[in-house]
């Protein structure tokens, strides 16, 4: 597939999504999606709309996103400011990890544990707490304090967890599969279908050409598959061994082929695909040893460690509890928001990796038109044909397919 060498039209992308056959009735995570180029501007309209909170709560971590929509009244900024204090972590360069006041624990039955590596070792070793239900400011300590993440990416990360998948009540968003005890209402919550997990069932942060979890249209989105493992593992080995940011460009490129290879619902668009792509960085970024230096490079043992991967006699692998590798240092300097970006653009520039989707069918996959997107006209176009049905809905079954899955969406 080349790098996005023939564009499509608009008109034309959008009838491609819109033909889409539905997701497999059978597949609990499957879902349907809206044309790509809406799907994007809900997606940017929702960033919008909660950056204002991001960098609210970003100066004000004490506070819930309740308390911050609460009219933030001086009392509550007040002991905010002294609860400040408290839930982010100083870093100071090198410092091993785990600390002996956080121990490996196994999870439990009800404990939950997700797509995400990163949080799931932070939970197994209590920098999160030992549930999976957790709070934007119980992340953003616990990714500084274990990773030496910065506040500003870690914020942003926690504020779109929340928003896409958490409860905005609460602030509570599960790190595993939806749960009640994330939810102000409990059980009840339920009545109202909102989701509160990191699960790949909403339009939320999880998303598909991940490195060792399937796409959600296979029925499992958060589970280490050993066999993905395996294969990250083999690219790592054309680079001496060594987790490099080349060799995870590699894995991403590999991934978003196989996924239009395989998955007819594959879809890979700002800003979820962005975060797919950093989650790749964060391999690199995170998972090494601080004593190689500023971060160094991971190898084999850290990395087989935190994605809780045992090697069995046969050369295949197991999925054990991911944990901290022993004699383990977090990196030395924080990587934050401005670190990501970056990685996350040479990703994109350097890579077959492009925005689009399958359209209903493997190897179908429509570049996504980013200049369509930007144009204000077609979007104001897109909106009126695929949100309002007219009278020729009746008449066209294209266009009542096409409402359909608007409504679909909207549901
Ligand atoms: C700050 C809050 C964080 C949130 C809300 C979050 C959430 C997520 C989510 C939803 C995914 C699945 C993305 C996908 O579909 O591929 C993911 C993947 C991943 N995350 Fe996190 N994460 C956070 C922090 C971290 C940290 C601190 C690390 C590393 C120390 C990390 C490492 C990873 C990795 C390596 C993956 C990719 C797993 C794979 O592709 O197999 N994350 N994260």
């Amino acid at each position: 597939m080349s790098k996005q060498t023939s564009v499509v039209s608009r008109n034309y992308l959008l009838d491609a999504i819109n033909s889409m056959s539905p997701p497999r009735a059978s597949q609990p995570y499957s879902r349907s999606h809206p044309p790509l180029s809406i799907q994007v501007v809900v997606n940017m309209i929702r960033l919008f709309l909660i950056l204002p909170f991001a960098s609210l709560s970003c100066a004000l971590p004490g506070l819930s996103w309740i308390q911050l929509s609460n009219g933030f009244m001086e009392q509550r900024i007040k002991q905010a400011f002294r609860a400040r204090q408290g839930p982010v972590a100083i870093v100071d360069g090198l410092t091993q990890i785990p600390d002996a006041d956080h121990p490996f624990m196994a999870p439990e039955p009800t404990d939950q544990r997700g797509p995400c590596p990163g949080l799931n070792v932070l939970a197994n070793h209590g920098y999160l707490p030992h549930s999976g239900i957790v709070t934007q400011a119980d992340v953003v300590s616990a990714v500084s304090e274990g990773f030496n993440m910065g506040a500003d990416l870690s914020e942003l990360l926690s504020v779109l967890a929340v928003a896409q998948d958490g409860d905005l009540i609460t602030g509570k968003f599960s790190i595993g599969g939806p749960d009640s005890r994330a939810a102000l209402l409990g059980s009840l919550q339920n009545i109202l279908g909102v989701e509160s997990s990191l699960y790949h069932r909403s339009n939320g942060v999880e998303a598909d050409a991940s490195a060792t979890r399937d796409d959600a249209y296979s029925g499992d989105d958060h589970t280490m598959i050993p066999g993905l493992y395996a294969q990250m593992k083999s690219i790592a080995a054309n680079y001496g061994g060594l987790y490099t940011l080349e060799a995870m460009k590699d894995v991403q490129q590999l991934r978003h082929q196989q996924s239009v290879q395989t998955n007819p619902t594959f879809h890979f668009v700002p800003i979820t695909g962005v975060l797919v792509i950093g989650a790749k960085a964060f391999i690199s970024e995170f998972f090494s040893n601080g004593t190689y230096g500023d971060g160094g490079v991971p190898n084999e043992e850290s990395i087989s460690s935190f994605f809780g991967a045992q090697l069995l006699p046969n050369g295949s692998y197991e999925f054990i509890p991911e944990r901290f590798p022993d004699n383990w240092y977090r990196r030395g300097t924080p990587f934050g928001l401005v670190n990501a970006i970056d990685e996350i653009l040479d990703f994109y520039l350097t890579r077959d990796i492009g925005f689009g989707a399958n359209a209903g069918a493997v190897n179908s996959f429509v570049p996504l038109d980013l200049g369509a997107i930007t144009n204000v006209n077609s979007l104001a176009a897109s909106f009126r044909t695929h949100c309002r049905p007219t009278s020729r809905a009746r008449y066209s079954s294209r266009l009542k397919s096409s409402s359909r899955s608007i409504r679909r969406w909207s549901t």
